[in-house]
Order: structure tokens, then sequence, then C-alpha cells
């Protein structure tokens, strides 16, 4: 078999803090390999993959194993305990269908016009407000539009703080195997949520609240697994915040759109007259082009040949998703921003891989992908359409070498005005 690269070090764990979304590529690039060995959370052996056939790879139940791979830390803050992420198998398949039940035609419409009339509405507010951070504007909004879409409700004055708590909960992604101060605070926050959830998931059950059928409160209080057994009420909580925090965390994507739009010239009337599904375009453009998820985890199940290369049964493997989306064979001159570039893509599971690839119901990969495409056309088409604003001096850096990405600002708005022509 050939040899594989290898990045020499006893734990490369700070190194990869370091570079951030670049570690991989600037390895990829340097070794000329689709794949090279690393060492990372506590000296472990890793394979690190990239590309398309490493995403067919990774997403082949027969060789990959996901259960066990993800940190522990990133598990107790960011996913919850026994949350879908961490299951395999029959136990996996079973419960995915649950959450992909939710995704019909008629919820998807309803996400849309939510998101929508949520956006519209907070036009006022934001007027108010005259200076909008547009990331925390948005981590709140979306925090409304979830509660509301997956039927849960909620006193406006304690939003607020279930969306910070979501915050925190997302940002502790960064943390992969390091020192990471914000620990505590990321369980608390999700302490707090869980028990909220909970509460809800409780009274549910007991006919004191009554979630509308095809909600995700209803559907997590009422379904039952392939043994018949309905969920433990703290195991829905968690999953049923699987539905809602990663809806929370969009407001990273709004950021970068917002930015998307001021920074592109000519992108925002594009996206204003949405001709030939530009919205969907700009979309697509936003979450290959900027940074979120880095990669992710698994171990081989059995020995794997990978272009030639042996990759030992039980050895760590991680996945190269930002990489992938910036790779030069997937996609011509990857670091400019163009969404007509998505005109012609013909739709592979394996290449466009910002929320994971393979297939929705026996992968692993995101539940909520259409959800996150309906809730931004919606959210940039009110930023582009709906109001005019100015965009006051600020750090737009969106740091490649930084876990998470974000736009250094948070992306600040300001003298927001209705685009409605009343004269
Ligand atoms: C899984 C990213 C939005 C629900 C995932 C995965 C990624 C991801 C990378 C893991 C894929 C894998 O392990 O192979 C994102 C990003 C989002 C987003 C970047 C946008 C901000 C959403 C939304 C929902 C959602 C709106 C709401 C339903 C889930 C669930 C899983 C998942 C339930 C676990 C699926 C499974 O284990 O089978 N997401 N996601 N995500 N996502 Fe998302």
């Amino acid at each position: 078999s050939k040899p594989i690269p290898v990045d020499k070090g006893i734990d490369k764990t700070l190194t990869v803090m370091k570079e951030g979304y670049e570690y991989v590529s600037n390895r990829t690039k340097k070794f000329n390999s689709d794949i090279f060995e690393t060492r990372v959370l506590g000296g472990k052996r890793a394979m690190v993959i990239s590309g398309k056939e490493a995403a067919e790879l990774f997403y082949d139940n027969d060789k990959i194993e996901r259960k066990g791979t993800l940190p522990p830390r990133v598990v107790k803050t960011l996913f919850g305990k026994g949350a879908i992420h961490t299951t395999t198998g029959k136990v996996h398949i079973d419960r995915k269908s649950l959450f992909m039940s939710l995704m019909t035609e008629n919820n998807l419409e309803y996400l849309r016009k939510l998101t929508r009339n949520f956006w519209y509405q907070n036009t006022e507010r934001m007027q108010l407000m005259g200076k909008v951070n547009v990331y925390k504007e948005s981590i709140i909004l979306l925090t409304k539009v979830g509660f509301r879409w997956a039927g849960v409700t909620e006193k406006p004055e304690k939003i607020e703080q279930h969306a910070m708590d979501m915050d925190k909960m997302i940002d502790s992604f960064g943390s992969v195997g390091t020192a990471y101060k914000g620990y505590r605070e990321a369980k608390k926050a999700r302490a707090r949520v869980e028990d909220f959830l909970e509460k809800q998931i409780i009274a549910t059950r007991k006919g004191k609240i009554h979630p509308e059928e095809g909600t995700a409160l209803h559907s997590f209080s009422h379904w039952r697994d392939f043994q018949g057994n309905y969920m433990d009420s703290r195991l829905a909580a968690v999953d049923l915040m699987n539905v809602i925090r990663p809806l929370v965390a969009i407001n990273r994507f709004v950021a970068y759109g917002v930015l998307a739009l001021h920074e592109f010239p000519g992108e925002r009337e594009r996206v204003s007259a949405d001709e030939n599904n530009y919205a969907y375009k700009f979309t697509q453009e936003l979450r290959r082009y900027f940074p979120f998820v880095p990669f992710l985890p698994a171990k081989a199940k059995v020995d794997i040949d990978f272009q030639g290369h042996v990759i030992p049964q039980d050895t760590m493997i991680v996945l190269d998703i930002f990489g992938t989306l910036h790779r030069e064979d997937l996609w011509e001159d990857p670091e400019r921003f163009y969404p007509d570039r998505f005109e012609n893509w013909d739709g592979s599971p394996f290449d466009l891989i910002p929320q994971g690839g393979g297939d929705y119901h026996t992968n692993h990969r995101c539940a909520g992908e259409w959800m996150t495409i309906i809730i931004m056309e919606e959210t940039m088409k009110y930023f582009a359409r709906e109001i005019t604003y100015d965009v006051p001096a600020q750090d737009f850096t969106v740091d490649r070498t930084k876990l998470p990405g974000r736009v250094k600002s948070g992306m600040d708005i300001e003298n927001v005005r209705l685009n409605f022509d009343r004269t």
C-alpha cells in the first residue's frame, strides 16, 4: 500500500487551534495528498481525509463508525446526552425518521412564512434600536422562529435568555480538545434550556398544553421507537433542542449573508430581484464559502483502502469539511464568491457538505438542511429587498484561523428604513 504523509508531532491539537479552518488544507496542499496522518486530542492517531471520494467513504456505513467518536465535551455542551448524533445503526435510523417526519412540504412552507413575517414585523424593533448587531439580533429572532415552529410557547421576556444560552452552546464547538473557559457556562446554559423543554414535553404528555399536530413538540412527545417505547422525557428534551438550537445557529450564516450583500458588488440587487432562484444560489454559495463546521470525526470499522492507502481498523478518521468546500478540483475559482456556480450544480450529496453529506435517512447528514436553506432565502430577501440601512465602519474580518468562524464585528447596521414606496 502507498505510504500516508505524516504531519509530525506528538500532539497537533494546538496547531489545529492556531490554524483553524486552514489546518487541513495547508497540509493537503503541502503533501499534495487527499489523506495525511496526524495526532490530536491527547496524541491519538488520526487520518484526515479530504474531497469528494473522502466524503463518499465517510458516509459508507459498512466501513465507518461514527458512534463514540465525538469529543465528550462537545457532546456535553453542544448536542446533549443521548442525542441523535451519538447513536448508530438501528437506533439511529429509527430516531432519524422522527426528525425527517417533521420535514413535510407544509411544515417547511410554514417555516418560510414564519421567517418572512417575523423579520418584517421585527423592522420596528430594529428602527428603535438605531444600531443593530445582525449576529445578535438574529439569534433572538431565530429563537422566536424556532420556538414557534416547534410548537413551543414561551413568555416574550424569557426569549432572550434562551437565545443567549443556545448561543453559548453553539460556540462551544470551538473548544475541540483544549481547555475551554466557557465550558462550565455552556453546560449550565444547556441544563437551563433542557429543563424548560422537558417541562414542555411533560405538560404535553399530561394534556396540560396542546401543541398542534405536526409540530416538533407534539411529535417528540408522542413518538414511540421501534420497540414501542416513548422517549425518556429528558432525552425527548435533548433531541427537541437538537431541532431548535441549530436553527438558532443559522444566525452565523445571517451575519455572513449581510456581509456578502455589503461586500460583493451587485449581490444586493440580484438577491432582491431573485430571478432564476438567485436567493437560493446565493444561500448555497454562502454555505460553501464561509467557515462554519471545520471537520467531522469518525473511525474505521474495518481496514479501509482509500486511494491505494490503507487505513487500519479502529483508526480515527477526520473528514475535512471546510477544505472540501474550497477545493480547486470541485469548485472553479473556489475563493471567488460566485452564486451562479450553482446554476448547473448536479446536486451531489458528496461535494456541497457544509452540513454533512450522504443520505438524510441512513447517515448523520443534517436533518435541518432544507430548513436552513429556506430560512436563509427568506432572511436574505428581507435584508436585500424589504429594508435599506447604513453600514458603519467596523471590523469585517472573517478570520479563518479562529474556531468557530464569525464576522469579527458581528455585522452592525444602522438607520434601518422600510423599502415601500408610499408616495
Ligand atoms: C447534523 C450542520 C442546521 C438538525 C448536522 C451535522 C452538521 C450540521 C455538520 C453533522 C453531519 C454528520 O455528522 O455527518 C448544520 C449547520 C446548520 C445546521 C451548519 C446551520 C446553521 C440545522 C437545523 C436543524 C438541524 C436548522 C433543525 C432540524 C440537525 C440534526 C442533526 C444534524 C438533528 C443530527 C443528524 C443525525 O445524527 O442523523 N448538522 N446544521 N441542523 N443537524 Fe444540522
